[in-house]
């Protein structure tokens, strides 16, 4: 474990687990419309999408948005802002929007607005991690991997101020980790 880190919140092997049966999930409830857009909310979800994608057994495309939500500090911003939207054209596809955690949810509520406005045929989120507990705005994933207690994480993706997204696990980091003065 990383010498930052209080503990380990879900293993290397628990989310390679998850993320088949999410794969395989995905796999199936497409499987009739035979291909899928696939939104990346960069750049936390870089990792999970990568995973998820190569166990998904269907024709996928691929696309990102880019959304300014943390800074440098644990607390989330109100109003996310898209600060790089997609390039492919989503009208009438079937599109499944991923991000690494549904938080307050002000995230999901920001990009799926935007990409209900470009009129897909369907639209669907998952997430790899879910925090119920502090939910701001009403926001439901239609594919979770782990519900997690409210306790801030980083790894597989999620960062701190830049730092940690190549974890290969998920943990709680040391609170005397947070802030420290050399980053500022
Ligand atoms: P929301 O808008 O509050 O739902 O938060 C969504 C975004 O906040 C995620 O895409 C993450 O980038 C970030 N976030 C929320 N909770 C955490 C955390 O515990 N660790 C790292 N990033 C987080
Ligand atoms: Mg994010």
């Amino acid at each position: 474990m990383h010498e930052d880190l209080e503990k380990i919140v879900v293993t290397a092997e628990q989310i390679d687990t998850r993320v088949r049966a999410l794969a395989a999930e995905i796999s199936r409830d497409y499987a009739e419309v035979g291909e899928l857009t696939i939104i990346a909310i960069i750049n936390g979800a870089l990792m999970f999408t990568a995973d998820l994608m190569r166990h998904i057994t269907l024709p996928v495309r691929l696309d990102c948005m880019r959304v300014s939500s943390y800074r440098d500090d644990t607390s989330p911003v109100q109003k996310p802002q898209i600060i790089d939207t997609l390039r492919l054209d989503i009208r009438d596809r079937h599109v499944l929007v991923i991000d690494d955690i549904l938080d307050t949810g002000f995230t999901f509520e920001r990009v799926m607005r935007e990409i209900r406005s470009l009129r897909p045929a369907t639209a669907r989120f998952a997430a790899l991690l879910e925090k119920k507990a502090r939910r701001a705005v009403s926001a439901r994933a239609d594919y979770v991997g782990f519900d997690i207690p409210d306790e801030f994480v980083i790894g597989y993706g999620l960062d701190f101020a830049e730092h940690y997204r190549n974890l290969p696990y998920i943990g709680v980091l040391r609170a005397d980790c947070q802030n420290p003065p050399e980053w500022s």
